[in-house]
């Protein structure tokens, strides 16, 4: 099993998806490799989520699966049980934290001030997810706490664009972004593939 901290080297952007239809997710899995992105994180959003993480793992080779926005009691395990293979929170309640952790999955688990980083590198946890980058403070916010807690590494989510990743990404403490935007609704319903794979290429270009 892979650390959480290797869980950001996979590619530069994570692809945070949103499917309606977990028929949508192998094809869209496979247009995110062909772009150059090797890892995606369906939300735990959709009734179709948990389908669409089954099916990726179970027909996708060479691609890292991720669950994310687990908020409520009982999804930690039910993603670990339909093969996430890392899982992903917004946010980090004891509760949240104790439930991932009885997965024995890599986590990347959500923060945005000083106190909650604080909080889980106590926990032993060093890659964590900023989340929402933007309105929290983006990229001066993380290049401020890079001095007091070099031993944490970032992925910012919220507010990631083509045209501010690049900023987030040069920072020394943020090894990969994460972001929406590689998977619009539009290009999802009329299966629109090869945009996504231009997306998944222009954004892995920025890394
Ligand atoms: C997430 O859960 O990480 C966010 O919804 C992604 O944010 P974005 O839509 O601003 O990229």
């Amino acid at each position: 099993m892979r650390a959480a901290t290797d869980i950001l080297e996979i590619s530069p952007i994570i692809p945070v998806v949103v499917l309606d239809d977990a028929a949508h997710a192998v094809p869209l899995t496979q247009a995110l490799q062909r772009g150059g992105i090797h890892t995606i994180e369906v939300t735990l959003r959709t009734p179709a989520a948990l389908e669409a993480i089954e099916r990726i793992t179970g027909e996708v080779e060479g691609v890292t699966v991720g669950a994310g926005t687990i908020t409520q009691p009982g999804q930690a395990k039910e993603a670990a049980r339909a093969g996430a293979e890392y899982l992903v929170t917004p946010g980090s309640t004891d509760r949240l934290l104790d439930e991932v952790a009885e997965t024995g999955l890599p986590a990347l688990p959500g923060v945005s001030t000083v106190s909650e980083a604080l909080r889980l590198a106590e926990r032993g946890m060093r890659a964590l997810k900023f989340f929402p980058a933007e309105p929290a403070g983006g990229v001066p916010y993380l290049k401020a706490l890079s001095s007091p807690l070099p031993d944490l590494t970032f992925c910012p989510t919220g507010g990631i664009t083509p045209d501010n990743a690049g900023r987030y990404l040069a920072l020394p403490n943020v090894r990969c972004v994460g972001g929406s935007w590689l998977a619009p609704k539009e290009a999802l319903g009329k299966g629109d593939w090869g945009h996504v794979e231009a997306l998944a290429r222009q954004a892995v270009s920025l890394g």
